[in-house]
C-alpha cells in the first residue's frame, strides 16, 4: 500500500472522515493563486462554522507554492506536492493529535523512536511555553534531549498574515546514516521536518492582535515526498517511486542517465507535473500573461528550456509522452486528472508550439547579445526584448544569464513589465506569497448575487444556462456562463432588474446539510459536483435558486443593496461573461 492509502486508512480507524482535496485553483478566492496548505480551505471551519462531514477530517491534498521556484532543481524542493493532513475542529486536542501522529509513525510506518526529535512552542508574552505538549511527548517514551523549545518563527503557525493559527509542535527524522546524536539540535540538517501539528485556538485580525476561537482544532501537515523519500531511505526526492517512471521517461526521450543531469531532468519532471495539474483543474486555466495562467507558462516554458538543454528533439512529442506518464501516476487519486486528459495535452502541446517558434530565435539573440555586452548586466531593456519579442519569462533570462556569469536588471525589467501593462495584476500585488481566504462581508454579498444572477440568467435567457465559473473580488464579480449568444440589451436590462426585484422581496437564504446523492436528486445545481465531498451543504433562496456550495452567504437577499450590470463579453468559445457590482 502506498503513503497516501495508509494515512487515509489510519485516520478513518481514528474515526475521521476523508474528505476530497480542495481544487488547486481556490474558488471564489482572488487573494491567492493556489492552495497553499490542507488547512486553506477548511478556513471557515476553523473558525467555527459546523462541517457537514463532522468534527475529524482527514485527506491528501493537493497544493502548489512559488516561493521556492529558484530552489527547483535539487534534492527536495517541488512546486506541486502533496500535503497529509487530518484535523479536528474543536474535537480532541494536543494529546490525542500528538498520540495519533506518534502512532502512525512508529506503529504503521515502524520509524524508530530513536531516530525521532520534536519542537515545541516556547511561548512568548501572551501565549504561555507549551509544556503539555512537551510532556505528552515524554510519556510517549521520547526523551526530554530530544524536545527542543523554539519561539514564535519556527513554532507558530498561520497561513499569510491573519486568521487562525497556534503554537505547533513539528517532528524530525533523523535522515542519515551517522550515529543520531542524544541531544536533538534543530539546527543540524541532518533533522528533517516531516510533520508538523498546529494546535489553531487563535485568531489573528488584521491589527495583528490575538483572540481565541470559539474552539480549539489541530491541523496537521504531513510533506508526503519527503516521507517516501525516508521510508525509501534515498535522500533525493526524485529517486523515489513517486518519480520512478517519471525520471525514467525523461531518460529515455533525452538519451541520457539521469546521473550527471539531474538539475535539468528535475526541473522537467517537476514543473511539467505542476503544469499538469493546473491546466487540469475545473478552474480550465490556459497558458496567458497574468494570474495562474502566467505560471502555467513560466513552467512549460522552462521546462522546454531544460528539455532543449538535454538536446531532447524539440520536433518530438516528448511533453506529451511525459505528461501521460504523470498522468497515469495520479489519475486514480484525482477525478481531474482522469476527466482532462484531453485538455492537458492540448494546452501543453500548443504551449509548447508557440514557444518552439521563438526558442530558437530568442536564443541566438541572447548569445548575441553576451557576446556584445561590455558589463555583466543585461539591461532592462534587452530583457524586456527577450519577453516581450521572443516569449522568455524573466526567470528564464535570469536563468541563462547566471549560467554565463551575467545578472538581469530585474527592477528595472518589472518598471518596464508595468509600463507595458504586462505584468499580472496579482504579480505586483504580491499574490505569488499565498494568503488567507478572504470571505469578508462584501464577498459574501457577491456569493449571494452569484446565485441569484444564476437563476436570473435561467429565467431570461432559458434553462440551458449553466454556470461556467465564478470570480469575486471585494469590488465586483465575474460570471461566466454557457450561452450561445452575445446577451441583447433588453436581456442584459431583464436579467438585472429580476436580480433587484429579488433583492428587494428580501428572501431568506438558508442551508441545509444533506447527501450529495439526494442533493443532486432534490434539484440543487453544483459546478462540479465530483469535486465535493459525499455530504455537502445546499444553500437554498426562497425557491428561486438551489445550490451545492461551500458559501459563506447573507441571510437576506434585501442586504445585498443594488445589482449593476456593468459588462457582458465573450469569455470563450460558447461561453460569455458577466461583470456585476453591487452598489
Ligand atoms: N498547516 C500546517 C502546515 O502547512 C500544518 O504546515
Amino acid at each position: 500500500m502506498n503513503l497516501k492509502d495508509e494515512f487515509i486508512q489510519f485516520f478513518k480507524s481514528k474515526n475521521h472522515v476523508q474528505i476530497p482535496s480542495a481544487p488547486l485553483i481556490p474558488e471564489n478566492d482572488p487573494s491567492v493563486l493556489f492552495n497553499t496548505a490542507g488547512m486553506q480551505p477548511l478556513i471557515p471551519y476553523l473558525m467555527g462554522k459546523p462541517h457537514p462531514e463532522g468534527k475529524r477530517l482527514c485527506d491528501y491534498q493537493k497544493c502548489v507554492r512559488l516561493t521556492d521556484l529558484d530552489s527547483i532543481g535539487d534534492k527536495t524542493h517541488h512546486t506541486f506536492f502533496e500535503m497529509l493532513g487530518n484535523w479536528s475542529l474543536g474535537d480532541y486536542f494536543k494529546k490525542e493529535s500528538i498520540e495519533y501522529s506518534f502512532e502512525f509513525l512508529t506503529q504503521v510506518l515502524h520509524i524508530p523512536l530513536e531516530k525521532l526529535a520534536v519542537t515545541v512552542f516556547a511561548g512568548n508574552d501572551e501565549i504561555p511555553r507549551d509544556e503539555v505538549s512537551a510532556s505528552i511527548w515524554q510519556s510517549l517514551g521520547l526523551s526530554p534531549k530530544r524536545i527542543a523549545y523554539l519561539g514564535v518563527e519556527d513554532n507558530f503557525w498561520i497561513a499569510g498574515e491573519t486568521g487562525p493559527c497556534g503554537g505547533d509542535t513539528e517532528i524530525f527524522y533523523f535522515r542519515s546514516n551517522d550515529p543520531v546524536p542524544e541531544e536533538f539540535d534543530p539546527k543540524d540538517d541532518r533533522w528533517v521536518e516531516i510533520w508538523n501539528n498546529v494546535f489553531m485556538e487563535f485568531n489573528k485580525d488584521s491589527d495583528g492582535h490575538i483572540t481565541e476561537l470559539p474552539q480549539k482544532n489541530v491541523d496537521t501537515g504531513m510533506g508526503l515526498e519527503r516521507v517516501v523519500a525516508i521510508l525509501e531511505g534515498v535522500t533525493d526526492n526524485y529517486a523515489t517511486s513517486i518519480w520512478k517512471d517519471v525520471i525514467a521517461k525523461i531518460e529515455t526521450i533525452s538519451n541520457k542517465p539521469y546521473e550527471g543531469n539531474e538539475t535539468s531532468m528535475r526541473i522537467i519532471a517537476d514543473h511539467i507535473r505542476t503544469a499538469v495539474f493546473i491546466s487540469a483543474d475545473y478552474a480550465g486555466i490556459k497558458p496567458s500573461n497574468t494570474d495562474q495562467g502566467y505560471i502555467l507558462r513560466r513552467l512549460i516554458r522552462r521546462a522546454i528550456r531544460h528539455a532543449k538543454k538535454l538536446e531532447i528533439p524539440m520536433n518530438s512529442d516528448w511533453i506529451l509522452d511525459l505528461a501521460k506518464v504523470i498522468i497515469k501516476e495520479y489519475e486514480n487519486y484525482y477525478q481531474e486528472i482522469k476527466d482532462n486528459q484531453e485538455v492537458v495535452l492540448e494546452v501543453l502541446k500548443n504551449e509548447s508550439l508557440k514557444f518552439n517558434r521563438t526558442l530558437e530565435k530568442g536564443l541566438k539573440e541572447f548569445t548575441k547579445l553576451i557576446n556584445h555586452l561590455d558589463t555583466k548586466v543585461i539591461d532592462k531593456d534587452n530583457a524586456f526584448k527577450l519577453y516581450d519579442t521572443y516569449g522568455f519569462p524573466l526567470e528564464l533570462t535570469e536563468e541563462m544569464a547566471q549560467e554565463q556569469g551575467f545578472t538581469v536588471d530585474v527592477a528595472g525589467f518589472k518598471e518596464k513589465f508595468k509600463e507595458h501593462q504586462a505584468l499580472s495584476r496579482t504579480a505586483s500585488a504580491g499574490k505569488f506569497k499565498g494568503g488567507l481566504a478572504s470571505s469578508g462581508e462584501i464577498e459574501t454579498k457577491y456569493h449571494t448575487a452569484t446565485h441569484l444572477l444564476n437563476a436570473a440568467l435561467k429565467v431570461v435567457v432559458g434553462p440551458t444556462v449553466h454556470q461556467k465559473g465564478s470570480n469575486i473580488t471585494s469590488e465586483r464579480m465575474r460570471f461566466d456562463f454557457s450561452c450561445d449568444h452575445k446577451l441583447t440589451d433588453e436581456e442584459k436590462r431583464n436579467v438585472q432588474e429580476l436580480v433587484n426585484k429579488w433583492i428587494i422581496d428580501d428572501i431568506p437564504v438558508t442551508m441545509t446539510t444533506m447527501p450529495k446523492q439526494e442533493a443532486v436528486k432534490s434539484g440543487a445545481e453544483a459546478m462540479f459536483i465530483e469535486k465535493y465531498a459525499d455530504i455537502v451543504n445546499v444553500y437554498s433562496i426562497g425557491d428561486i435558486s438551489k445550490e451545492i456550495c461551500g458559501g459563506p452567504h447573507v441571510k437576506h437577499t434585501g442586504e445585498l443593496g443594488k445589482f449593476k450590470i456593468i459588462k457582458e463579453e465573450a469569455s470563450s468559445a460558447g461561453v460569455r461573461r458577466i461583470k456585476a457590482i453591487l452598489e
